[in-house]
């Protein structure tokens, strides 16, 4: 019996770990699975674990208002620190690259217990951009015993960083896993509160969805990205801008200073996520800075428009259906102008193609663990 530990804190990595998780749990003569939360997000994490039906068996309960890259990163590896030794696995999973991944990587290291990263290699190469995400990345993925990447470019970057390939596997993206079992769990809710007040505010408009919360974007680029949603409001009247906003207060406090009470704007609590999968589906654009929502929505013919300056998922830049705008203004402007008005232009973009997976990761995943 395999003993696996799979540690997570924020909302994007228990989307994609969810389906992880239920696929080990389907064979518990097998896999003894125990699932540790530290709970960097609480709000945000709790309706994910919900939605999924997932019950943590550790649940570290971290997070502070406003907490700081140093608080989260002791806070970690010093709690984490007691479930390994209690729970002693054989494996520890971590994602993505959080703060909670990195501080879990280095306390299971510390353990001597091997180290599974899910969603291994993807890479700016800009120490900065995403921060601190791209160094958390790097740094678990030198901590890293076997590799789960989603694509063939994450394990050339991991080759390149003389991984050995023999420790790589390409599985696919778990979110398009995810994704797809919300997709049809969506289409067979008859009534959900969120999809029916999201369904009031869309009416008949044509929708452009939101998000954004990027470390690098804090200060100067909320304030343009504010700035450029405000003049595409009052640009095209007759367009929705749907903009669930991050409960990071650094994001909290531009989005309400400077976008509340402009009419076709509807700033709204952050979705639960099969609310927010519904809004992807129902809308024409989408503009973001998110890592995820890049790999869901070419699953879903959305066009996107991402808010940095770079990205670590150039997939979808290449395949046409993502362009990188940055927080400049009047390029933002400029783009959606351009989708909005352009039917040749939108349609090349949001054409389906999805680079990142085929919804079948997690199996593939579950069978590599039974026969390792
Ligand atoms: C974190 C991750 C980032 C990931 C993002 C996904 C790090 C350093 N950052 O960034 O990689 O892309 O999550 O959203 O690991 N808050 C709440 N309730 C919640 C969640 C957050 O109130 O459910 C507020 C709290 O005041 C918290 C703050 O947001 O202190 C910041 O949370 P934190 O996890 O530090 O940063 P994120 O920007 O969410
Ligand atoms: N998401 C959600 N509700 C929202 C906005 C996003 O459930 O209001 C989901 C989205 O579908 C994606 C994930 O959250 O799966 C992305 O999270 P986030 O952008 O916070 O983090 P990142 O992916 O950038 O690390």
């Amino acid at each position: 019996m395999k003993k696996l530990l799979l540690v997570f804190g924020t909302r994007p990595e228990a989307i994609k770990m969810a389906p992880v998780i239920k696929e080990f749990q389907k064979y518990p003569s097998e896999f003894d699975v125990k699932v540790c939360v530290t709970a960097q997000h609480r709000q945000m994490l709790d309706q994910v674990l919900e939605f999924f039906e997932i019950v943590p068996d550790y649940d570290l309960n971290l997070m502070r208002p406003n907490q700081n890259l140093y608080s989260i990163t002791c806070d970690v590896v010093m709690s984490v620190k007691g479930v390994l030794e209690e729970f002693n696995p054989d494996y520890v999973f971590v994602h993505g690259d959080t703060t909670t991944s990195t501080a879990t990587a280095i306390a299971a290291y510390y353990a001597r217990t091997k180290i599974v990263h899910v969603e291994a290699g993807l890479r700016t190469y800009n120490k900065y951009a995403p921060y601190p995400e791209e160094m958390n990345r790097q740094l678990t993925g030198r901590l890293t015993d076997i590799h789960l990447s989603p694509t063939t470019r994450a394990k050339e970057n991991l080759v390149s960083e003389r991984i050995p390939a023999e420790d790589i596997y390409i599985t696919g993206n778990t979110v398009i896993d995810a994704l797809l079992y919300s997709v049809e769990k969506v289409e067979r809710l008859t009534d959900n509160d969120e999809i029916n007040m999201l369904k009031e505010i869309c009416g008949k408009d044509e929708i452009i969805a939101i998000t954004g919360h990027r470390r690098e974007n804090f200060g100067d680029g909320f304030i343009h990205i504010c700035d450029a949603l405000k003049e595409i409001a009052l640009k095209f009247p007759k367009i929705r801008i749907i903009y669930p906003v991050h409960l990071n207060p650094n994001v909290q406090e531009p989005v309400y200073t400077l976008l509340a009470g402009i009419d076709n704007i509807s700033l709204i609590k952050p979705l639960e996520y099969p609310a927010f999968v519904w809004l992807m589906k129902r809308c024409k654009l989408i503009i973001t800075d998110s890592g995820g929502v890049q790999e869901e929505a070419p699953s879903l013919g959305k066009p996107v428009l991402v808010m940095r300056e770079v990205t670590e998922r150039p997939e979808a830049v290449e395949a046409g259906t993502v362009h990188l705008v940055g927080t400049d203004k009047d390029k933002i402007v400029n783009e959606v102008t351009t989708l909005m008005t352009d039917s040749l232009k939108y349609n090349q973009m949001a054409e389906c193609i999805n680079p990142y997976g085929d919804g079948l990761a997690s199996k593939r995943i579950l069978e590599l663990f039974r026969n390792l």
